[in-house]
């Protein structure tokens, strides 16, 4: 397991995909537009969620401003990840931050005992994990949910060939240019395009393909498995128990 000294603990890391990723993203309002669509239609009225490896808070904040929700969990291993979330949750009394790890199963003692969830969300976060802990995390967050409960887990999932790959990172590529651009950087498309190739996280991407990650949730016993939005490698897709 890679967690105890993965980049992403590091302010460094933290700031540049806050500052300089997040908002490149291809089609990241639609993604979250999907995610509550799903929230609304399923389990519209959500008392607890659970945002996993929750960066700065961005998916669980979307429910949070969606819904009325009573008790709202974010959780990071990441410090520098923390404190930003914790400044932009400042004004939701219901949201606690926790920094776990969920690398391991242990993460779940930290938890209050027989606590439920209707909604756990993840963004951008489990892919760091080996497949084999994929899917036993993805059995512990079924068994965190109440019954009728959501699993939305939006994902860099990986291409079904190279050539499609190329594709994805030529499209990201783009979209990193356009919104630097827009911030005012003066930096070529080729220096994007150099940095994006040797960008210090892409080590720790350990990727699966969708369909082989909706089977596992299937085999777990999830309802409704699909990925709902794809647009190369970024995915949402997920299930519910059934109640
Ligand atoms: C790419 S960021 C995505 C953040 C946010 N979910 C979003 O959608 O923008 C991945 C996040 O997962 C967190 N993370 C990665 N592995 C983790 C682990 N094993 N336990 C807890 N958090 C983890 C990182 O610290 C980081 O904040």
């Amino acid at each position: 397991m890679i967690s105890k000294d993965s980049r992403w603990r590091s302010e460094s890391l933290s700031r540049t995909y806050l500052e300089g990723v997040r908002g490149a993203i291809p089609l990241a309002d639609a993604q979250i537009d999907i995610m509550l669509k799903i929230v609304e239609q399923w389990r519209p009225d959500p008392d607890t969620i659970l945002d996993l490896g929750c960066g700065d808070g961005i998916l669980g904040r979307a429910l949070l401003d969606r819904f009325s929700v009573s008790r709202a969990l974010f959780v990071d291993f990441s410090q520098p990840m923390l404190d930003s979330a914790k400044k932009n949750l400042e004004q939701y009394e219901q949201a606690q931050i926790k920094k776990l790890d969920y690398a391991s199963p242990n993460w779940l003692e930290a938890l209050p005992a027989g606590v439920r969830f209707d909604v756990i969300v993840s963004g951008f976060s489990i892919h760091h994990q080996p497949d084999s802990r994929k899917k036993t995390l993805y059995q512990e967050i079924y068994e965190l949910l109440s019954e009728g409960g959501l699993f939305l887990n939006l994902e860099h999932v990986a291409s079904s060939t190279p050539a499609l790959e190329a594709v994805f990172d030529d499209y990201f590529i783009d979209h990193l240019y356009a919104y630097r651009q827009r911030a005012g950087e003066t930096g070529s498309r080729e220096l994007v395009n150099q940095r994006y190739y040797a960008r210090p996280d892409k080590t720790e991407n350990i990727l699966a393909a969708v369909d082989i990650q909706c089977n596992w949730l299937r085999e777990i016993g999830f309802a409704d498995v699909d990925c709902y939005f794809k647009v190369f490698e970024l995915a949402l897709f997920g299930g519910r128990k059934q109640g």
